[in-house]
C-alpha cells in the first residue's frame, strides 16, 4: 500500500514509518517539523513539509493517490491543554477535519488515528476495556474523543474506514537503534528519567507517593513504541481486508509504578538518577492499565517489547549518546 504518514517525523511516527517500510509498504511523510525532526526521516521514504492547518497542501498531497493515511500529528501534553485549549482545538480537532475533508476530496478511504487512553478519564474499573465509559479529565483527551466521533460520522456518511488506536503510555525507542531523535521538552516519565540519567536535567520529580498502589507511586501501562508501530501496520492491512472500522486499546496489560521504572533505570544506566517526591499532579489517576484482548482478537496484536528492561534499555541506548 502507499501510505501518507502525517506526523511521520515525530517520536511515534518515525517508528511507524520504519515498520510500514519493513512490511513492504511505500511511505510518504507529511510533517510541519514543529516537533518532528529531520533526523527522524529515513532512506526509502519521501518527505513533504506541510501543515495540517493547510487544506490546500493536504489535498494536493493526497491527490497523488494513497491507499491510506496514518494520522499522528497532534499536541499531546495533557497539562498544557488545560491552559491553552485553543491550541489543542485548532490543531488536533480542526487539523483532523482538514485531513478528513482532503481524504474525501481525493477519494482516500482509510485512516489510522492516534487516539489515547486519555479518552477514558479516571478509571471506574481495571483493566480498562473499550466498553469503559469515556469521560476525559483533560482537554487533550476531549480532543481525541471528539475526533473519534467525527471519524464515526465520516465512516457512515462518506465510507471512510478508520482505526482509532487508543495508546496507553507510549515509551521506549527502536530496539534496532534506527531512531535517534530526542523529543524536545518531554513531560512523560521515561524521557524525563533518561534526561536525568544523561545529565540533561537535575532531578526527577515524582508526582505523589501516597497512592493506593504497590509502592505508593502511580501505576501505568507502558507500551513499547515498536509494539505500537506494529499495530498501525496491522490496522491498515485489516481495513484493506475487511473494509471495517475499529476502536481499540493498545497496552501491554502490565502495570509499572514510577519507582519500578526509576529502579530499573538506575540498574540499567548505572547512574544515580536523583529523585524528589512532590505532591500529586492534578488529574492523575492512581492506576491505569489496559485490557488488550480486542487488539489480540482483531489485529492479532500483542505487546512483545514492553517489559521494563526493554523499555529502559532501548531508551538509554539513544540518550547515552
Ligand atoms: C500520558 C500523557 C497523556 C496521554 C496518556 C495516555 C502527558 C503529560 N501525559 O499520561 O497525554 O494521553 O499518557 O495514557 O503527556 N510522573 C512523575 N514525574 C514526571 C512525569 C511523570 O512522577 O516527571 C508520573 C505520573 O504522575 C504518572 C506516570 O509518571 O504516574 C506517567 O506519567 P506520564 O508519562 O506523564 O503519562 P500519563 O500522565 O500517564
Amino acid at each position: 500500500m502507499k501510505v501518507l504518514v502525517i506526523g511521520g517525523a515525530g517520536y511515534i511516527g518515525s517508528h511507524v514509518s520504519l515498520e510500514l517500510m519493513e512490511a513492504g509498504h511505500s511511505v510518504v511523510v507529511y510533517d510541519n517539523l514543529s516537533s518532528g525532526l529531520r533526523e527522524n526521516l529515513f532512506e526509502g521514504e519521501r518527505f513533504v513539509e506541510g501543515d495540517i492547518m493547510d487544506p490546500g497542501r493536504l489535498e494536493e498531497t493526497l491527490g497523488e493517490g494513497f491507499d491510506g493515511v496514518v494520522h499522528l500529528a497532534a499536541f499531546k501534553a495533557a497539562g498544557e491543554s488545560m491552559v491553552e485549549p485553543e491550541k489543542y482545538a485548532r490543531n488536533n480537532i480542526s487539523g483532523t477535519i482538514n485531513i478528513l475533508n482532503a481524504m474525501c476530496a481525493t477519494g482516500v478511504k482509510r485512516i489510522v488515528f492516534s487516539s489515547s487512553a486519555a479518552v477514558y478519564g479516571e478509571p471506574e474499573y481495571l483493566p480498562v476495556d473499550e466498553k469503559h465509559p469515556t469521560r476525559p479529565e483533560n482537554f487533550y483527551g476531549f480532543t481525541k474523543l471528539e475526533i473519534e466521533r467525527f471519524l464515526e460520522w465520516y465512516d457512515r456518511l462518506k465510507g471512510v474506514r478508520y482505526s482509532a488506536l487508543r495508546y496507553f503510555n507510549a515509551a521506549g525507542y527502536d530496539v534496532r537503534g534506527r531512531v535517534s531523535g530526542l523529543e524536545r521538552n518531554p513531560a512523560n516519565l521515561l524521557p524525563v528519567i533518561m534526561e536525568v540519567a544523561a545529565g540533561m536535567r537535575g532531578e526527577l520529580r515524582i508526582f505523589g507517593d501516597d497512592y493506593e498502589t504497590k509502592d505508593g507511586t502511580g501505576v501505568r501501562d507502558y507500551v513499547h513504541v515498536n509494539d505500537l508501530a506494529r499495530a498501525h501496520v496491522a490496522a491498515l492491512e485489516r481495513m484493506a481486508r475487511t473494509d471495517e472500522s475499529l476502536v481499540v486499546n493498545l497496552g501491554s496489560e502490565a502495570g509499572l509504578s514510577v519507582l519500578e521504572i526509576v529502579e530499573a533505570a538506575r540498574r540499567i544506566t548505572g547512574r544515580a538518577i536523583p529523585a524528589a517526591i512532590e505532591g500529586r499532579r492534578a488529574g492523575d489517576p492512581a492506576r491505569l492499565v489496559a485490557s488488550s484482548a480486542l487488539a489480540a482478537d482483531r489485529l492479532g496484536w500483542k505487546a512483545m517489547h514492553s517489559d521494563v528492561d526493554a523499555l529502559v534499555s532501548s531508551s538509554w541506548e539513544v540518550y547515552r549518546r
